[in-house]
C-alpha cells in the first residue's frame, strides 16, 4: 500500500483567509501543503489586515527553512547583521534560520507567500542585537 500523498489542490474563496496565524496584525491563507507533506512543510499566502500595524518586536523562528514571495505590495524587515531591508512585489527573500529580525512597516496592500519547514516551529521573542560596530571602532585590547 503507498503511502504517498495523493494529490491536492487549493483553490481562492472568498473565506480562504483566516486570523489564525502567528501575527494579529495579518490574514493567513493555508495552501494545503502542510497537511500533503504531513508536517513537513508549510505555505501560506499571508496579507495585511486593514488598520493593523506590525509590532516591530525582534525575534527569530526555530525552523529549518523559511522564504517568502511577495505578490503585491511592500514590506520593511531589519535583519541581524544585514539592516533594512524593503521588500516589494516580486521580492523573494531566504530568511537563514534562526536570524533574528523584525517588521518595521507594511503597505495595505501586501500579500505574500511564505513556505516554511517543518510547517510547525517555534517563535521566540529576541532582544534587539547588538548595533554593528565599523572596523574602525573595534578594539585591539
Ligand atoms: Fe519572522
Amino acid at each position: 500500500m503507498s503511502r504517498a500523498t495523493p494529490f491536492t489542490v487549493s483553490h481562492f474563496r472568498k473565506r480562504s483567509f483566516s486570523r489564525r496565524g502567528l501575527r494579529g496584525y495579518f490574514e493567513y491563507r493555508d495552501l494545503g501543503i502542510q497537511r500533503a507533506t504531513r508536517g513537513k512543510v508549510v505555505a501560506h499566502v499571508i496579507r495585511a489586515r486593514p488598520a493593523k500595524a506590525p509590532h516591530g518586536e525582534w525575534h527569530w523562528h526555530d525552523c529549518d527553512l523559511q522564504f517568502v514571495y511577495v505578490l503585491k505590495g511592500w514590506a520593511l524587515f531589519e535583519y541581524e547583521g544585514v539592516g533594512k531591508v524593503k521588500m516589494k512585489a516580486g521580492s523573494c527573500f531566504y530568511q537563514p534560520p534562526r536570524i533574528r529580525h523584525r517588521e518595521l512597516k507594511h503597505s495595505k496592500d501586501l500579500e505574500m507567500i511564505e513556505i516554511v519547514s517543518p510547517a510547525v516551529f517555534r517563535t521566540y521573542s529576541s532582544a534587539a542585537p547588538a548595533a554593528r560596530r565599523s572596523p574602525a571602532r573595534r578594539s585591539r585590547g
